[in-house]
């Protein structure tokens, strides 16, 4: 057999081919095109914290299996340690192409400590190795994320017991609909963070296996013992199936999922400050440092940055769905498109991460214009539902209470007045069964001392979610 001839590189670029790690079986090296096409260096770079701490797990397990000597186990282990200065110094001499973080380190590995280096994948394939470094990045991630919830919701819960006796028109299809607690408001936030940290706990237990061992695809002839890597790295069990390992990213797949949950929440949350703080509503007012003006008009306070996050939340919907169809028609166990996971993975860390670290100056920094809101409060007809429920208590059929106020409120509106300023003879006019006195009945407060049950905006449903949140929080932060 002819040996190919290595092809030679564009005009104008350098010949870095280096021996590759298969230069046994192929020759001539890599075509500079498809080392160009096919490396991930530049974004697995991430991953090099926890490349290297599955490595060491690895090389610890091969000694402990008499695999390797233990002094060779010294010595790497030893390389380890400097490569990882070198990685976080700033100096580690990155080499595109050498494909990936994985055969980067193996390689600087190799350079420092000599051939011994070379025992290091023994057992071993990237397709695990490249599992394992991604699961234990994902639950690192998710333990950064579950911190960020916590401190969102304790600054939530702050600013809801500051606001919790202040009111505001509650909407429902953007129509005024009943008075709301701004505390209520804002725990609303809170159950909906408070359910993604429970998605994101629940992600890290059922994430916590290790892929370590299971090779490239069918485990190794060698004597390992990949439960001995997996509590090494703190996993509570290592792998049930070397087969499903090489193929399987639900982890990715899950953070994703649970990202594009969290930042719906978020993007949710800033579509509404944004029209909070719109100039018609004018109801919160956002810190001049969070705001931006515009180049060309003076008077200019922009809420930019609740429509980046709105923005970004698009990116990252679309970050989860690229992998989603990256997997959906992706034969079982490796293939090289699963590289490409890591790209959408990182950009929604990225968007995620930031998104939760603005929003805590957000919360801390908005504050509300209640004489603004005030005015609102009384138009709006948002007590109707309580005249309505109070004929119910009267004995009267709910959909007749719901018709006889209905009127009321059409005469109100031809006439231009609210509930509130309707005369009392009016008033039994409409609503026979009526014994109220609108001025007394028919105010905004009221209607949240009358909600007793759990769950309403309710004076006394606040005070018990907010000593939910509290115990929550101090089971979660120590205090
Ligand atoms: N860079 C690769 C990835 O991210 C590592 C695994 C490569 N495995 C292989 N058999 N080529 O998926």
């Amino acid at each position: 057999m002819t040996k190919e001839k290595k092809p030679s590189p564009p005009a104008g670029e350098s010949d870095e081919r280096v021996d590759a790690l298969w230069s046994g079986r192929l020759s001539g090296g890599v075509h500079p095109a498809v080392q160009r096409y096919t490396r991930s260096i530049q974004f697995d770079k991430r991953l090099a914290r926890w490349d290297i701490q599955g490595t060491a797990a690895h090389v610890r397990m091969l000694a402990r299996q008499n695999i390797i000597s233990e002094q060779d186990a010294e010595t790497i282990l030893g390389g380890l340690t400097r490569v990882r200065a070198e990685i976080e110094n700033g100096i580690f001499p990155f080499r595109d192409e050498l494909e990936d973080i994985h055969m980067n380190i193996e390689r600087r590995l190799i350079e420092m400590v000599g051939e011994v280096g070379a025992k290091v994948h023994a057992g071993r394939s990237r397709n695990d190795q490249v599992a394992l470094d991604v699961a234990l990045y994902c639950l690192d991630v998710s333990g950064r994320w579950r911190s960020l919830i916590v401190e969102v919701i304790a600054r939530l819960a702050t600013r809801a017991e500051e606001l919790k006796l202040e009111l505001f028109p509650g909407w429902t299809h953007m129509q005024s609909a009943q008075p709301v607690s701004w505390g209520h408001y804002l725990l609303s936030f809170a159950e909906m963070f408070g359910r993604d940290y429970g998605r994101l706990q629940l992600f890290g237990e059922m994430n916590s296996t290790s892929p370590l061992g299971a090779g490239a695809l069918g485990g190794s002839s060698l004597q390992l013992d990949p439960e001995f890597t997996a509590a090494e790295l703190g996993f509570r069990d290592s792998f049930a199936n070397s087969y499903d390992v090489a193929g399987n990213r639900d982890t990715v797949l899950e953070l994703t999922q649970i990202a594009t949950q969290l930042m719906i929440h978020l993007s949710r949350l800033a579509e509404d400050f944004v029209y909070l703080s719109s100039t018609p509503v004018g109801w919160l007012e956002l810190p001049d440092s969070l705001c931006t003006g515009s180049s060309m008009m003076p008077q200019k306070k922009n809420p930019d940055l609740l429509e980046l996050m709105r923005g970004r939340t698009a990116s990252v919907i679309g970050h989860g769905n690229a992998v989603a169809v990256l997997l959906k028609g992706l034969p079982t166990s490796y293939h090289r498109d699963l590289q490409q996971d890591k790209e959408h993975l990182f950009a929604v860390v990225d968007i995620v991460s930031d998104s939760l670290e603005v929003l805590l100056p957000l919360l801390e920094g908005f504050s509300i214009k209640q004489e603004r809101v005030a005015e609102d409060l009384e138009g709006g007809y948002l007590m109707a539902t309580d005249l309505a429920e109070y004929l119910v208590e009267q004995g009267v059929p709910f959909r007749e209470a719901h018709r006889q106020v209905g009127r009321l409120v059409g005469y109100c509106v031809d006439n231009l007045i609210s509930l509130s300023e309707v005369p009392v003879e009016k008033l039994r006019e409409f609503l026979p069964d009526s014994k109220i006195d609108p001025a007394q009945f028919l105010v905004p407060r009221k209607a949240l001392e009358r909600r007793k049950h759990k769950g309403s905006t309710g004076f006394s449903s606040i005070e018990s979610q907010l000593e939910t949140w509290r115990s929550w929080l101090g089971a979660r932060t120590g205090s």
